[in-house]
Order: structure tokens, then C-alpha cells, then sequence
């Protein structure tokens, strides 16, 4: 039987914890980083203490949960530390592909964990002066992330000379203005540097070297930062040993839709699969009665779809080292980032949104592309005007006003904006729901093109019938 492993979400939900330090206690897992002395070496060689603890998240495995799954020891090790100027690190709580909500749960419920991550994270990569870019929407995670922030002043979790060591570190909540871009690292720091947030062209602009200020950047999402707190405390070896190789440690992931128990859910990385997600009653706890499962978006909205009853080939190495392959119901594929990406989508943000028989599939591809239709920022005419002509003819077809040659029409459309034609993935995002929607489901679209008469726009889908219903009458 699957199970849930809280590990992030252990205190999240517990009766009685509230978002205060006194709940939260006495950020143990800083005094134990903060008191690492000096490793030497068998070379003889030594080994500061914040290098060790780049280490240990090496050796963890942990991979991003913002979205890319990146390995966020690999990402560490790009940072410039010979540039001679000061190292930014921001955390990325933006939280807005759609179908996510698991940041908020830990912002709101419990800040002080990701604060002592953050604070971590900074000592171990030299970092004096950090940031929280927050959503403008929460409203009320600013303020409690700000009050945490003072209770951690308060007993010198931060400020000068934290907790009698040498190190100090500052860390300012900054909020967002409510833009889905703002979420893309190179668009947030823009905006954080008080500019439109325009996404930065890489190369130049990694962060790594040339991020806030043109200076050496991290960006890591909250739970990720989380992830770092628990790894300092258990050991990178030891977190590694949670999940599966390559998918290490846990995450959270969001089910909504058509779901008897939405929600979020902490896994071991990979140990559950799609139907255990949706279907059993540790998790999603199955579809509303009568219902059939009709397509699965396993990684927020920017994901691939995938269509109820598709099978994949995963290719595997066998116990002799021999690659098969095997074919498995895209509800048997464990959840973890290879596999998804391997079956041609991705886990992404964590959020596996589920549509039942009941979904009309073109309106859900029309909302969905009317979302990337406003939050395109427009440096990029593919993406720009591309993104808006999609919407459009989902909004004909949805009011019956399409044409058949529509299907194709998107398909063209959605084909020529990704593969390097913008400055980020802003366009993979807009253009993989159309492409896949359509593919897998285009008798249904090509059913919306009605007559194939492009009627005016103030027409209504009744327009249609007319000359029907005065022959019945
Ligand atoms: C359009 C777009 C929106 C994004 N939105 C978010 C977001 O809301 N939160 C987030 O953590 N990462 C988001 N990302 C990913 C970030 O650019 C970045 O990879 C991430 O914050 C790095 O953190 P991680 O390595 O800990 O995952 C987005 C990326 C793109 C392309
Ligand atoms: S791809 Fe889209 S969102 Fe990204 S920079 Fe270009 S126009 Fe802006």
C-alpha cells in the first residue's frame, strides 16, 4: 500500500502547529551547520564547512522541485566565487503554473522551515544578503513570512554574527506583482531589480555568474530550499536512500481535478504511480462516482497531456545491463522526474491535474491557452503572437465559431514557437499543451470546427441548427 512520507509536510496540518517560531523550535539544523568544523582530508587538503555542505546536497541527489528538475548541487557548483562580488540567493516562491499549490502550504503553515533552509543555503554558499520573491497574491504569506523573518532577528537566526559564529546574513521579502513570468528565474530578477519582468537571454545571463545586479546568483524554489534543511540533518547519503535512483528524497505533489480528495501529497520521489496518485485512498482517493478517467496533466498546465488508456515504451536495463523495453499504461508509470520525461512529458511544478469523462477537452485547452495568451511578456514575437492567435481559435471553436481546418491550424501554430526561437521556455510552456491536446485528441476538435462555415463572431452555436429546428417546427 503506498503511503505518504512526511518529511517536508511532518509538522504541516498537525493539530495545533501554528506558523510561530515557539511551534517550530530552535532551528537545530543551523547550530549543527553553523558548528561544522574543517574537514581534512585523506590528501590532507581541508575542507570548510560550507564546502561540506555543498557536498552533502551533492551527494543527496536533490533535483529541483521549482520545475526543471535540476540537480541543485550541480547548480551550486556554477555559482562564480572568484569574481569577487557578493553572491545573491533567492528564493523562489512565486508559485504560479497552474495546478500547484504546495509552496504556499509550507509559506503559510510553515515559513520558519524554509527560512532556516534558506539561511542554510546562504552560509554554504557564502552568501550575505538574500531574498524572498513572493506572489503578489499572497498577500498573507508576505506578512507571515515577514514576521517569522522578525522572530528569527529576534533570536539571532539572522542579522550579525549569527549565533556567535562569524557569519552574517540578511534576508528581505520582495513582492511580485502577480505574473506568471515573474516565476521564470531570469524574468524574476528583473522585476526584482525593480524593472518589467523580461526574461534575460542565456547565455549571457545564467544567474550563476550574471544573475541580481549582474552578480552571482542562486535561485531555488521553497521546497527545494526545504529539502536542504532535512539533508544537513539527516546526511546527503542518507536522504539520497529516499526514493529511487537518480529521483531522490521526496516530493510533494498536488492532485486536483476530477478527484474525490484533492490535495497535497508527500512522496518518496518515484514510489508511487500515476493511479496510486489518482485512485487509492491514500492519495486522490479515485474519480467521482461513475466517472472514467478521460486525460492526466502530469506537471502543471505547461505539461504534455496524457490520454487515459495510452501506452508507453520505456526503455530499461535489465539485472545483466542489457537495455529492454517495456510497455506500461501511462497510470502504471512510477512518478518521478526520468520517467515522465522519458514517456514525452514531465513531472514538472509536481501538480497532476486529472480530467474525467465529463471534460470537455477543448474548453480545458481553451482555458489553459488563454492563460499563456495574457501572461506571454511579448519580447518574442513567436511566443507573443503566437500564443494569442491559439487562444483565439480555441475561442472560436468553443463558441462554434471553428473551422476543421482549426485542428491543424493550432498544430502549425504550436509547432513554430518552441526549439530556441524564444529567449525562454516561456514557449515550450504555451505550445506543449496545444500540441499534445490536439494530437491525442483531435477528432474532438476537428467535431468543434462544425460546418467548416466561419461564422460572425456575435454568432451563437444555435446559428448553426436554425435552419434544422424551422423544418421541425
Ligand atoms: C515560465 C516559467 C515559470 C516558472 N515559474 C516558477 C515558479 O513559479 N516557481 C518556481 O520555483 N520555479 C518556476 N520556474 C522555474 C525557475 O525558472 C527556476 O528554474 C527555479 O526557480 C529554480 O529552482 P529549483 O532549481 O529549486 O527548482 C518557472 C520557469 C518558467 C520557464
Ligand atoms: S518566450 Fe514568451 S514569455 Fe519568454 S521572453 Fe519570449 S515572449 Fe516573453
Amino acid at each position: 500500500m503506498p503511503q505518504e512520507h512526511r518529511l517536508i509536510l511532518k509538522n504541516i496540518d498537525r493539530p495545533g502547529y501554528t506558523p510561530s517560531l515557539e511551534s517550530y523550535g530552535d532551528y537545530a539544523v543551523l547550530r549543527k551547520a553553523l558548528a561544522l568544523g574543517p574537514k581534512t582530508l585523506a590528501d590532507g587538503k581541508t575542507m570548510s564547512a560550507p564546502e561540506q555542505i555543498r557536498d552533502e546536497v551533492k551527494l543527496s541527489g536533490l533535483r529541483g522541485r521549482g520545475g526543471a528538475g535540476f540537480s541543485c548541487g550541480l547548480k551550486w557548483s556554477f555559482v562564480d566565487r572568484k569574481s569577487g562580488k557578493p553572491i545573491y540567493l533567492i528564493c523562489n516562491a512565486d508559485e504560479s503554473e497552474p495546478g500547484t499549490f504546495k509552496d504556499r502550504q509550507i509559506i503559510y503553515k510553515d515559513p520558519h522551515q524554509m527560512i532556516e533552509g534558506m539561511i542554510i543555503a546562504c552560509y554554504a554558499n557564502d552568501v550575505h544578503l538574500a531574498y524572498i520573491y513572493i506572489r503578489g497574491e499572497f498577500t498573507d504569506g508576505a506578512k507571515i513570512l515577514n514576521r517569522a523573518l522578525a522572530e528569527a532577528r529576534a533570536k539571532n537566526f539572522l542579522g550579525k554574527k549569527i549565533l556567535g559564529s562569524g557569519y552574517d546574513l540578511e534576508i528581505h521579502v520582495h513582492r511580485g506583482a502577480g505574473a506568471y513570468i515573474c516565476g521564470e528565474e531570469t524574468g524574476l530578477i528583473e522585476s526584482l531589480e525593480g524593472k518589467r519582468g523580461y526574461p534575460r537571454i542565456k547565455p549571457p545571463y545564467f544567474p550563476a555568474v550574471l544573475g541580481l545586479y549582474m552578480c552571482p546568483t542562486i535561485v531555488n524554489n521553497v521546497e527545494t530550499l526545504c529539502a536542504v534543511k532535512h539533508i544537513v540533518e539527516m546526511g546527503g547519503a542518507e536522504f539520497a536512500r529516499l526514493g529511487t535512483p537518480n529521483n531522490t528524497g521526496t516530493r510533494i505533489v498536488c492532485v486536483s481535478g476530477h478527484v474525490r480528495k484533492p490535495g497535497y501529497y508527500e512522496i518518496q520521489v518515484g514510489k508511487a504511480t500515476l493511479r496510486e496518485l489518482i485512485f487509492d485512498p491514500a492519495f486522490g482517493g479515485g474519480l467521482p462516482e461513475g466517472r472514467n478517467l478521460k486525460a492526466i496533466i502530469p506537471g502543471g498546465s505547461s505539461a504534455k497531456v496524457f490520454k487515459a488508456g495510452e501506452k508507453v515504451k520505456l526503455k530499461k536495463k535489465s539485472p545483466d545491463g542489457k537495455d529492454t523495453e517495456q510497455e506500461l499504461d501511462i497510470l502504471d508509470l512510477p512518478y518521478d522526474f526520468d520517467t515522465i520525461m522519458a514517456a514525452g512529458s514531465m513531472s514538472g511544478s509536481g501538480a497532476v491535474i486529472v480530467m474525467d469523462d465529463s471534460t470537455d477537452i477543448v474548453e480545458a485547452l481553451a482555458n489553459i491557452s488563454e492563460f499563456y495568451a495574457h501572461e506571454s511578456c511579448g519580447q518574442c514575437t513567436p511566443c507573443r503572437e503566437g500564443s494569442l492567435w491559439m487562444s483565439k481559435a480555441l475561442n472560436r471553436l468553443t463558441h462554434g465559431e471553428g473551422r476543421k481546418t482549426d485542428a491543424d491550424y493550432l498544430l502549425h501554430i504550436a509547432d513554430n514557437i518552441p526549439g530556441g526561437r524564444t529567449i525562454c521556455a516561456f514557449g515550450e510552456a504555451c505550445s506543449w499543451p496545444v500540441q499534445s491536446f490536439v494530437a491525442k485528441f483531435k477528432d474532438e476538435f476537428i467535431a468543434k470546427g462544425g460546418s467548416g462555415v466561419a461564422l460572425p463572431r456575435e454568432s451563437k452555436a444555435e446559428d448553426l441548427l436554425k435552419p434544422e429546428l424551422q423544418q421541425q417546427s
